[in-house]
């Protein structure tokens, strides 16, 4: 086992989701200690029981992240806990698409802007005054390709994606000199199971896999990636 996170301690939000429970997995198998947010109980049950050879490291929190209180009880929770968070990554975020802007509810684009805007939003003001005052920190953000490629049908997916970019490039330059690290990868449809069981004929081959995704965000935790601050990685595999 690699021992490049061995001692760190490292929050990720949305860690039984599709992409969540591979960087989760990915961090255990480089000894990181890894809290996990949720909001569903049985598929934490699973994913708990599947990385049971890492259940000293691993702990579970049910938690919506587009709540700023809540997200701060459990930042001071971690604090309280291990004195340190030395990485977030925020894999919460969800999809609605198909229909034309003015066809939309207004609800689907609140909804967009709360899971995929408010919740980087949330859990950013939470960590990083903990990690300006340890000196160090990285954050990694999973926006996607649609921040950038504005398709029809996508007005408020795309925006909300759009935004958290925008956001979170903004807080890198806030944070620049720091010692806190701030950037966001851009995924094109990742192969989840979701995604093969909504599109039985695609070419799943083409698809950027978790773990591959997974590898990208934990070297973007990592201090060989010291130099990168405010970056938007494209990791769209072969589509
Ligand atoms: N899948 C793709 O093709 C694709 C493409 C581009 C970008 N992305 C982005 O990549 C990220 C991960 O995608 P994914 O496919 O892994 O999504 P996913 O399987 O739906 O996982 C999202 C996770 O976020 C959790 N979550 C949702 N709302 C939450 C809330 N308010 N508070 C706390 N947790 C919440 C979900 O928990 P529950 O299940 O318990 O609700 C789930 O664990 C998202 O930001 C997504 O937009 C995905």
């Amino acid at each position: 086992m690699s021992g490049r996170f061995s001692g760190s301690v490292v929050l990720v939000a949305g860690g039984t989701g599709g992409l969540g429970r591979a960087v989760t997995s990915a961090f255990l198998e480089e000894s990181a200690t890894v809290v996990v947010t949720y909001r569903n109980q049985p598929e934490w049950e699973k994913f708990k029981t599947a990385a049971s050879a890492h259940a000293a490291r691993l702990e579970g929190h049910e938690v919506d992240v587009t709540d700023e209180a809540a997200v701060r009880q459990l930042v001071e929770k971690i604090l309280s806990k291990h004195s340190r968070l030395d990485a977030l990554v925020n894999t919460v975020g969800g999809y609605a698409g198909g229909l034309k802007l003015w066809e939309m509810e207004t609800k689907v684009f609140e909804q967009m802007l709360n899971l995929n805007l408010r919740s980087g939003y949330a859990l950013s003001r939470a960590a990083v005054p903990a990690m300006l005052k340890q000196g160090r920190g990285a954050i990694v953000n999973v926006a996607a390709k649609a921040a950038l490629d504005h398709a029809a049908g996508a007005s408020a997916y795309a925006a909300s994606k759009a935004a958290a970019v925008a956001m979170l490039d903004s807080l890198a330059a806030d944070v620049k000199g720091t010692g806190v690290r701030v950037n966001t990868i851009l995924p094109s449809i990742i192969d989840t199971e979701a995604n093969r069981n909504a599109m039985p004929k695609a070419d799943f081959a083409k698809w950027p896999k978790p773990r591959d995704i997974a590898r990208v965000i934990l070297f973007l935790c990592s201090d060989d990636a010291k130099v990168i601050q405010g970056a938007a990685i494209p990791v769209y595999g072969d589509s």
